[in-house]
C-alpha cells in the first residue's frame, strides 16, 4: 500500500477465541502497514490459538489480557483503553462476544472494553456455520446493528470444522477496507445524556400530575388525516417542569417528534378521542394542565379504504365536533383535579377571547398565548404568555418555553399548597 491511510489513526484490536484468530495476526500486519497503531486485547479463549507474544511484536504494544491486572489498571484503565482508539475492532467475534455485546454484559476485559468505549465498533463474525444461523445469534446481530455496530463479513465457503456456509471471517485485506471506511465517518458515538432523577421531595412530591400535550390527527381515510401545527414543545416542558418538582407525572401526547421525557408516564394518541379516553384513565389527578392542541372537529365518516381520486369528483368532508377533554375534566362530577389548566392559543384578541374561554371552559387558570404566524411561537423554542385567572391577567416576559413551563408550575403548586 503505497499511501499509510492508516497514519495516526488508532485501533483496539479485540481478538475472540476461534481458529479465525490466526487471520488476526495478519490484519494487525495490515493495519501497521498502513500506518495505524494496534492495542490488542486478547481473551482468554483467543490466546489458545494465537499467542500474546506474536501479537506483541507485531504491534509493537503490550497486549492486554486480563480485566483485573492490577499493573494495567495503573497503566491504562480498561476505560481508557477502549476510548483512547478511533475504532474499536472485534476480529474474530465470536457468536460468545457478539451475545455478550448485545446485551451488554461485561464480565471480561475484551466485554468491558465494548460495553465502555464511545467509539464506533467493527465486528468482524466467525463461527461455526449452524452458530451463526441460530436464531439466537441472528437476535445478537440485528441488536448490534440496531446500536450502529457495523460488521464486516461472514464470508461463505468451507470452514475450518468441515462445515459449508456462512461464517467464514472476512479476509485482513476485507476488514482492512471496512476499517478504512469506518473511519472516515465520525467516530464518537453520542451518548444518551445523563438524566437527573426526581427529587425525592419538592413541592409537588406526593401529587400526580397529568398534562396533555401535542396535536391530535382526525383521520380522513387511512392514510390522511387533519391535523395542526402543535410541536408539543411548552407540554412536554410543562410535563418535565412537574417531574423536577417532584410530582409523578402522566403525559399523554399526540403525534410528535419529541422523546419521551425520562421519569415520566408518557401515554401516546391520535386521535382527541383516544386522548379523552387517555385522560380518564390517567385520573385522579391533583393538577391536570390541557396544553394539547387538539382537534375541534373529526371527520363524521372516516373512509374504511384509502379515497380514491375518481374523475372530477371532489370528495366532500362533513366533519363533526370532538368531545371538549378540557371542559369535561373541569366539570367532572365526581374526579375534578383540585387545579385544572386550560390553554389559549389565538392569532388575534388574546386575552378577550381567553378571559372568556375561561368561563366557558369551567378551569381555574387560562395560560394564553399569540401563535399568530409572526409571533414564532407554534413550533418555536420561545413564548409569551398571559396568566388569566378569577383575579385579573399576568403577563410573563418572553422566556424559553422550558422556562415558561418552571414558573408556570412554581405558581400552579403554590396554588396547591403544602399538603397532599
Ligand atoms: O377551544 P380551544 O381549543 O381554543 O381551547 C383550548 C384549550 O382547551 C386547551 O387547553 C386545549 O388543550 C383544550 N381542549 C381540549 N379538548 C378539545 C379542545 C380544546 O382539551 N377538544
Amino acid at each position: 500500500m503505497a499511501q499509510p491511510v492508516l497514519q495516526g489513526r488508532s485501533i483496539l484490536l479485540v481478538i475472540g477465541g476461534g481458529i479465525a484468530a490466526y487471520k488476526s495476526a495478519e490484519l494487525v500486519r495490515l493495519i501497521r502497514k498502513a500506518g495505524g497503531d494496534v492495542r490488542v486485547i486478547l481473551t482468554r479463549a483467543g490466546s489458545q490459538f494465537v499467542t500474546p507474544l506474536t501479537l506483541a511484536s507485531l504491534t509493537g504494544n503490550k497486549v492486554q489480557e486480563d480485566l483485573f491486572s492490577l499493573t494495567d489498571e495503573v497503566e491504562m484503565g480498561h476505560i481508557e483503553l477502549s476510548r483512547s482508539a478511533d475504532l474499536v475492532v472485534v476480529a474474530p467475534a465470536t457468536a460468545d462476544l457478539m451475545a455478550k455485546a448485545a446485551n451488554g454484559l461485561a464480565n471480561d476485559l475484551a466485554s468491558t472494553a465494548l460495553l465502555a468505549t464511545d467509539k464506533r465498533i467493527l465486528m468482524a463474525p466467525a463461527m461455526n456455520v449452524r452458530m451463526w444461523l441460530h436464531p439466537a445469534t441472528q437476535r445478537n446481530l440485528a441488536a448490534l446493528k440496531q446500536d450502529g455496530v457495523r460488521l464486516v463479513g461472514p464470508d461463505a465457503g468451507e470452514m475450518a470444522c468441515g462445515e459449508f456456509g456462512p461464517g467464514r471471517m472476512a479476509e485482513p485485506a476485507a476488514i482492512l477496507e471496512a476499517i478504512v471506511a469506518a473511519l472516515a465517518g465520525p467516530t464518537v458515538i453520542p451518548m444518551p445524556e445523563w438524566q437527573a432523577p426526581a427529587p425525592a421531595s419538592g413541592p409537588l412530591s406526593g401529587r400526580h400530575v397529568l398534562v396533555t400535550a401535542g396535536p391530535t390527527h382526525e383521520p380522513i381515510d387511512p392514510v390522511r388525516y387533519i391535523a395542526n401545527r402543535s410541536s408539543g414543545k411548552q407540554g412536554y416542558a410543562l410535563a418535565e417542569a412537574a417531574r423536577a418538582l417532584g410530582a409523578r407525572v402522566t403525559l399523554v401526547s399526540g403525534p410528535v417528534t419529541l422523546p419521551d421525557p425520562p421519569g415520566i408516564t408518557v401515554i401516546r394518541v391520535e386521535t382527541a378521542r383516544e386522548m379523552d379516553r387517555a385522560v380518564e384513565q390517567a385520573l385522579p389527578a391533583d393538577l391536570a394542565i390541557f396544553a394539547a392542541a387538539v382537534a375541534d372537529w373529526r371527520v363524521e365518516d372516516e373512509a374504511g379504504q384509502k379515497l380514491k381520486k375518481d374523475g372530477n369528483a371532489i370528495p366532500p368532508l362533513r366533519l363533526m365536533e370532538n368531545p371538549d377533554i378540557l371542559a369535561r375534566i373541569a366539570r367532572h362530577l365526581t374526579r375534578r383535579p383540585g387545579l385544572v389548566i386550560g390553554f389559549a392559543a389565538e392569532t388575534e384578541n388574546v386575552i378577550g377571547h381567553a378571559t372568556a374561554k375561561r368561563l366557558r371552559k369551567g378551569c381555574d387558570i387560562i395560560v394564553a398565548n399569540d401563535v399568530s404566524p409572526a409571533s414564532g411561537v407554534m413550533g418555536g423554542d420561545r413564548n409569551i404568555v398571559h396568566i388569566i385567572d378569577a383575579a385579573g391577567v399576568t403577563t410573563l416576559p418572553e422566556m424559553a418555553k422550558a422556562e415558561v413551563a418552571a414558573v408556570l408550575m412554581q405558581r400552579f403548586a403554590a396554588l396547591l399548597g403544602g399538603e397532599t
